[in-house]
């Protein structure tokens, strides 16, 4: 069992991922911490709830995060992805019963609860904007020591000719907090990136979707009717189908063996036309690189056995 704590911006892919997550037998839930992102904190808290009723893990704290990023004014959300609820517009993003209260600690203190309460065993798998973990590192130095290491959904790092999504060369997750993203990548704990070079290879396609929605139950018809949205925004892109981003990174810490790893330490850009970009130092490079030098290498995800994680998410139903 891999004890996990996700912290996420619900989000419909968000939805797939804490699907998996309240599913596996190999994932041990402890906790969710939300974040601004795909909507408004109000909102992801809300989805959060609500979705944490519908998948029955009311035992689950969820604990309410930032609302904006720790320099980088707002930009508003991503509700031409999303839909304006968070969820795809599909009348579905309301939780119905008692179970709606958020737990009282904010995210970063209930971040650094859980890692010293399961001190040395907990993963953290962030698929938001990274600024609450910012945060937690910011209140306790010594949070490093009790993590286990961070499995993220974010990054583009430019392999299998995939680029940034918010920009030629960023992804939002990062790009929506460049300066919390350089704080997590560069603290002295394993963080893997599952960037956009292995989400846009594991793409859910319709035909794939719609068997969900037919044969998976009340889940697999609640989680087919929320893409419709995403998938229209996706669309041009994928031909039909939707990239499986957020569900990946659950994937990988659950089992990294799926995906191929790349070492080296990772830096994030912070301003200018790159913002948001993140840039590994690959081994054995001679150029004088400062920023990257000292830092510990951390892991980016470059290849992803894509048949069976969308395998292994499929028979969840
Ligand atoms: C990431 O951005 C959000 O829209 C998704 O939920 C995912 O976490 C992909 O770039
Ligand atoms: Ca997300």
């Amino acid at each position: 069992m891999t004890k996990i704590l996700f912290d996420t911006d619900p989000g419909i892919d968000d939805a797939m991922a804490l699907y998996l997550l309240a599913r596996d037998p190999r994932a041990e839930l402890v906790g969710i911490t939300t974040v601004f992102g795909n909507a408004s904190i109000d909102t992801t808290t809300r989805n959060a709830l609500a979705l944490r009723e519908r998948f029955g893990i009311h035992h689950v704290p969820v604990a309410r995060g930032a609302a904006r990023a720790l320099v980088k004014p707002s930009e508003g959300f991503a509700d031409f992805v999303h839909g304006q609820d968070g969820l795809g517009d599909a009348g579905t993003a309301t939780a119905s019963s008692g179970h709606d209260t958020p737990d009282g600690r904010a995210a970063a203190l209930f971040i650094i609860e859980m890692a010293r309460r399961h001190s040395g065993e907990l993963v953290l798998v962030p698929v938001g904007p990274l600024t609450n973990i910012a945060h937690a590192l910011q209140l306790d130095p010594d949070l490093p020591r009790h993590v286990r290491g961070v499995v993220l959904m974010g990054g583009a790092f430019g392999t299998l000719g995939h680029g940034g999504n918010m920009s030629p060369v960023a992804e939002a997750n990062i790009h929506g907090d460049p300066h919390a993203a350089d704080i997590v990548a560069t603290a002295d704990w394993p963080v893997t990136f599952v960037g956009l070079d292995v989400t846009h290879q594991v793409r859910m396609s319709t035909a794939y979707l719609d068997e969900i929605g037919r044969e998976g139950g009340v889940h697999g018809r609640y989680l087919r009717d929320i893409t419709r949205f995403y998938e229209r925004f996706y669309e041009p892109r994928t031909g039909g189908g939707i990239y499986s981003h957020d569900a990946s990174a659950v994937a990988c810490a659950l089992d990294p063996g799926l995906f191929t790893l790349r070492h080296g330490p990772v830096r994030v850009v912070t301003d200018g036309i790159a913002t948001g970009q993140t840039i590994q130092r690959l081994p054995g490079r001679p150029d004088p690189s400062p920023h990257w030098d000292g830092l510990r290498d951390q892991a980016v995800c470059v290849e992803v056995d894509s048949e069976r994680v969308l395998r292994e998410y499929r028979a969840l139903f």
